[in-house]
């Protein structure tokens, strides 16, 4: 029998507590179990936000722009949209994007 407590690709990982997300509308895990995860919002969100925040373009760290609601890379200015979709160059492909909830405490994405 498959061993119940082993984690699979599609299960539901934690990246943070709801604290620390609402500490600062945000959380970076850059090494959680799904790989690089930016996670956006407040736990009183109803839809979070959460991209692999590894820039398409050369692989730099994107920021949230909160009043500007989108990605911005500070390597060559390349922006993405909360849905991860390029808004302005040089990045042609979008970031890749995470379902996230809140989940007791916790913060958790699932790819
Ligand atoms: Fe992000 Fe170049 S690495 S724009």
């Amino acid at each position: 029998a498959a061993c119940s407590s082993q984690t699979t690709a599609g299960d539901w990982q934690a990246v943070g507590t709801s604290a620390e997300l609402d500490k600062t509308g945000q959380i970076l895990a850059k090494n959680s179990p799904v790989g690089p995860v930016l996670v956006v919002g407040t736990s009183k969100n109803v839809n979070l936000t959460a991209v692999n925040p590894t820039c398409s373009h050369a692989g730099c760290t994107v920021a949230w722009q909160a009043e500007a609601k989108k990605f911005a890379c500070p390597c060559h200015g390349s922006e993405f949209g909360v849905d991860g979709k390029v808004q302005r160059g040089p990045a042609t492909t979008p970031l890749k994007t995470y379902a996230a909830k809140i989940e007791g405490d916790s913060v958790v994405v699932k790819p």
